[in-house]
């Protein structure tokens, strides 16, 4: 009875329910051609290193819509209403592309090419590479927009685009993990220094192995990313 009720209260009339399912999926249309729209650009570098014989940049590229259930919490956290509008103003994650490349300089490159398109447009860039956060986190973030072409129209849409090493990925995939994982209410303090170590010995290795690239002459010295340890 009780749950009856709540539902009602909550729930759209039937019109109301496909008029908004209707304009959700054509959102999601959009933002999943933002993805293609990136992930091509992706591969497109990544084929013309390789006929040019040079190392490839780009280790592996992964992509992800955010599901109804994450837009929802994610906006509800926020208090901020659900409705079309509010998704495209205030989500810059709805379309993800994570970019896993060998070395911190290949971050660089691969950000430098995406960005000199010119359909490319830079909206947020936060780089937590140069800056990481206090547990560790390690990343270069941007939000872009890009053009999807429909029928009678052109839509900027905005895509995240998370771009780090192999070694940042390792940390940061585990990290997840345990906190997605754990039962425990709170990470206890002592695990939270123990990631951030780890993330700092990672971050070293990082740079060594650079070192040893620049120094094989798979890296070119100039593009080298010597960071401050
Ligand atoms: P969100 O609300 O989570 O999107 O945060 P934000 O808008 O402040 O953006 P931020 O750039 O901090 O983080 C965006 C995304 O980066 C997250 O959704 C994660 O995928 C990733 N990320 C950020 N911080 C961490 C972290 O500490 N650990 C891990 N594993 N991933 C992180
Ligand atoms: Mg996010």
């Amino acid at each position: 009875m009780q749950e009856s009720s709540a539902n009602a209260m909550t729930s759209l009339g039937q019109e109301e329910l496909i008029h908004f399912a209707a304009r959700y999926q054509q959102l999601m249309l959009l933002y999943e051609g933002g993805i293609k729209q990136i992930t091509t650009k992706l591969d497109i570098l990544n084929r013309e290193h390789r006929v040019r014989g040079m190392r490839t940049p780009i280790e592996t590229v992964k992509s992800r819509l955010k599901t109804p259930k994450s837009i929802a919490e994610k906006l509800a956290r926020r208090g901020i209403d659900l409705s079309i509008d509010s998704i495209v103003e205030n989500l810059n994650d709805v379309a993800g592309v994570r970019v896993i490349c060998p070395y911190i300089s290949d971050i660089y490159s691969v950000r430098d090419m995406l960005l000199s398109q010119a359909d490319v447009r830079l909206y947020q860039e936060k780089d937590y590479i140069k800056n990481p956060k206090p547990n560790g986190y390690r990343s270069l973030h941007l939000v872009v927009e890009v053009p999807v072409y429909l029928s009678d129209s052109r839509q900027m849409v905005r895509v995240e685009i998370q771009i780090r090493t192999i070694a940042m990925d390792f940390w940061a995939s585990l990290e997840h993990e345990i906190h997605y994982k754990t039962d425990v209410e709170e990470i206890p303090e002592g695990v939270v220094q123990e990631l951030s170590q780890c993330a700092d010995i990672i971050a070293q290795t990082d740079s060594r192995m650079e070192a040893i690239a620049v120094r094989l002459h798979q890296v070119a010295p100039e593009r080298g990313t010597v960071l401050d340890l």
